[in-house]
């Protein structure tokens, strides 16, 4: 186990159990977010995301699921995603330790994966829950979003005196559109299962404030932790694999090396061709002014 990052945001290399259990104080975070192992077989470096049996999985899950409470405030939310196959078991285990308040669903569209023989799954479930449904921090109006009743149609509603135009903005529900992050994207990072920025940035504008603390239990890409630091909040992040911590180093900017190896963003494939091109570009305007000085050295010579 390795503790590094600095007091506003703590990077913890290790399992998130024992970091759990060992290092963090019970009733001490505002805000967890929970982006498990899905038990789908990705795989994170090497290390395949695929338990023997899913009643081993859904008891690893319980374990860290009760840690995670006990260590929320008591005016703490947490949010916990995990596959569709699983949420099930997580919502049923969750329902008598702490108050569901919303059952989210993130949606995108995707053109990668397309099942042919049944409906592909296009959508992950976030659920949303507080421990103390009433003392929690819900900041709706830095989270609001079109209402396009009122804006774009414009209507009216009569049964108001005087009658009046429906309201602009509201409170998003609890289906939420955003696209998976590709390799095209500023954002992107080497990681198989990353968030998108768009998504934490939702989650911790609503449910926290400048100068709390953010536990991320299976931190992966450092999505939280990096919204965290941008959006004024503390973060502690827990990750097993190396790799990703070193990502987190950089992507917080708290670190340019790590064990005496610089940590530089790997370049994408698009990226390296324009290096390339741009190496050639410059050989051959090298090679172009090369002749041109000889040939005017022969030219000279023959006058
Ligand atoms: C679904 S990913 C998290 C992705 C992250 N939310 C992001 O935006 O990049 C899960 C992460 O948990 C890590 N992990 C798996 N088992 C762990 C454990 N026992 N303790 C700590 N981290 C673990 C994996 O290495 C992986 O990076």
């Amino acid at each position: 186990m390795e503790f590094l990052g600095n007091e506003q945001h703590k990077i913890i290399n290790g399992d998130s159990l024992k970091v759990l259990k060992d290092f963090v104080d019970d009733n001490s975070i505002d805000l967890i977010f929970i982006d498990p192992p899905y038990n789908i077989g990705k795989n994170f470096n090497g290390h395949k995301d695929k338990w023997d049996k899913d009643e081993d999985y859904l008891e690893w899950c319980y374990e860290w699921l009760q840690l995670c409470v006990k260590k929320l405030k008591k005016s703490g939310s947490l949010y916990v995603m995990t596959s569709t196959q699983f949420m099930p078991f997580f919502d049923i285990f969750l329902r008598d330790k702490i108050n569901i308040l919303s059952r989210i669903v993130w949606y995108y569209d995707s053109s990668g994966v397309q099942a042919k023989k049944y409906y592909g799954s296009m959508y992950e479930p976030i659920l949303f829950c507080v421990k103390d449904a009433n003392n929690y921090t819900f900041n709706s109006n830095v989270i609001l979003v079109e209402a396009k009743t009122g804006a774009k149609r414009k209507l009216i509603d009569y049964r108001k005196n005087p009658p009046q135009v429906y309201n602009s903005e509201k409170v998003p529900g609890n289906v939420w559109e955003y696209p998976r992050v590709r390799y095209r994207m500023e954002e992107y990072e080497n990681h198989p299962t990353q968030k998108p920025i768009a998504l934490l940035e939702r989650i911790i504008k609503a449910s926290s404030n400048e100068g709390d603390i953010i536990l991320d239990p299976f931190a992966g890409a450092f999505t939280t932790a990096y919204v965290a630091q941008k959006l004024h909040r503390k973060s502690i992040s827990i990750e097993l694999q190396e790799d990703y911590i070193k990502i987190g180093l950089r992507r917080l900017g708290l670190s340019d090396t790590y064990k005496g190896e610089k940590l530089e963003r790997e370049l994408k494939t698009y990226e390296l061709q324009k290096t390339n091109t741009d190496q050639f570009k410059l050989f051959e305007t090298n090679y172009g002014t090369y002749f041109h000085e000889k040939n005017q050295r022969n030219s000279a010579k023959t006058l």
